[in-house]
């Protein structure tokens, strides 16, 4: 039963404020979740409340979800059954009473949410992949690590927002980090020695002052190499655009190339950098308002390609299911701040799998130490996760989670490379 929730301000990997919240049970077990933030979010995500008040934190504060969370939602929640994360979950959405969760703030119920789930989970002297994921979680996904940075997450002029490797032939989780880290560290080398920047953005990878995709790729293809690994057969490439970034007035503007591509441009430039490099997977190649060309791309494409919703979908079981009635993407990215609640966020997963539609478990580029995600990985087992790069804490911290829970199963336990 849960006797007490305490939400609170602290400060996310960007410094700045977001929500954490802690659910006591009667019982005492403690759960704690913080609440991630996005920088290219969606147009339909669920809304983190802010206060907007210019003198506190530049506008940035959350003072108005933490006194939600201690406040209306402390009041509708205690005294229910921690284990009912469905009523839980259902109380604080029928509290909020909206549909975007902007009332109380997708920040608050989350945090709520999630350290519900924590607490539960200690109160069964369960670590949490299994308590949400039962005996079967076992399968340790491939992580998609994000060497470079760019678009909303850096101040070079590179287009694209990330450029990650997927090290698919690793024997173990573990493998997986250390091939991820070498590869890290030659491109840090190569970086130098070219006489670029080795700074890094948000998510922890570099952030260059390359010119265009092409520049990046050859960069992050001699380091795979020069780290001894096989381009495509140890370790694949996966992009992530953030199409919705820079398509304006129906084409895409390429502001760091400094031109641009229409819808048909766009696909067949994607389809070309697909050909010429080991691209495995593909997030957000098209804008979330350019359906036509979701569709066009899958067609043409999504036989060769993972093409994943990020912004098309807003981990939204329903926006999911007109993906699926219109034949475009073939998998969808999983973060549970876009949609507010874990039980939701489930539902998301569980439309997912029944489609077809592989799931790939997501970070946000504001992060915190928090390792929910982790767990929540494994539980659902879906078998790919992306986290950013091999440095930053808030980054670093899910990976060191799901090597934690790669030890604990031991011999159960799946790496999902190779599949
Ligand atoms: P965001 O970026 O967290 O800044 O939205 C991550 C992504 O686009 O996948
Ligand atoms: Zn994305």
């Amino acid at each position: 039963t849960i006797s007490r929730v305490i939400g609170r301000q602290i400060l996310d990997s960007r410094g700045n404020p977001t929500v954490e919240v802690d659910v006591v049970l009667a019982d005492g077990s403690t759960g704690r979740a913080a609440v991630p933030s996005g920088a290219s979010t969606g147009a339909n995500e669920a809304v983190e409340v802010r206060d907007g008040d210019p003198t506190r934190f530049h506008g940035r504060g959350v003072s108005r979800a933490v006194a939600a969370v201690n406040g209306a939602i402390a009041s509708a929640v205690t005294g229910l059954d921690a284990e009912d994360q469905a009523l839980v979950d259902e109380t604080m959405i029928a509290l909020d009473g909206t549909k975007d969760k902007g009332r109380l703030g997708a920040n608050a119920i989350l945090g709520v949410s999630l350290a519900t789930a924590k607490a539960a989970a200690l109160a069964h002297r369960q670590p949490l992949y299994r308590y949400v994921g039962g005996v079967g979680a076992r399968l340790l996904p491939v992580p998609m690590m994000n060497i470079v940075n760019g678009g909303a997450h850096a101040d070079n002029p590179l287009d694209f927002q990330e450029f990650m490797i997927a090290p698919v032939s690793a024997s173990s989780f573990a493998d997986a980090v250390r091939m991820g880290s070498e590869v890290f560290h030659t491109l840090r080398r190569s970086l130098a020695k070219a006489g670029h920047s080795t700074n890094v953005g948000d998510e922890g990878g570099f952030a260059p002052d390359f010119a265009n995709a092409d520049e990046a790729l050859q960069f992050v293809v001699r380091a795979i190499e020069d780290s001894g690994y096989q381009p495509g057969t140890d370790i694949t490439i996966c992009l992530d655009p953030a199409s919705s970034e820079f398509f304006r007035g129906g084409a895409y503007e390429y502001a760091g190339e400094g031109r641009r591509r229409t819808i048909e441009e766009h696909i067949a430039y994607l389809k070309d950098l697909a050909d010429r490099y080991p691209i495995s997977s593909i997030e957000d190649p098209m804008a979330q308002d350019d359906i036509a060309g979701w569709e066009q791309l899958t067609a043409e494409a999504g036989e060769r390609l993972q093409l994943v919703g990020d912004d098309v979908f807003c981990t939204d079981a329903d926006r999911l299911l007109d993906g699926v009635e219109g034949g475009y993407a073939n998998a969808i990215l999983v973060k549970v701040n876009q949609i507010g609640t874990l039980t939701e966020t489930l539902r998301t997963v569980d439309t997912a799998y029944k489609a077809g539609y592989r799931v790939v478990m997501s970070h946000r580029s504001g992060e915190t130490e928090d390792t929910t995600i982790a767990d929540l990985t494994v539980a659902v087992g879906c078998g790919q996760i992306k986290t950013g790069s091999l440095s930053r804490s808030d980054r670093t911290a899910k990976y060191n989670q799901l090597i934690r829970i790669e030890e604990e199963l031991g011999r159960q336990a799946v790496y999902a490379g190779g599949r």
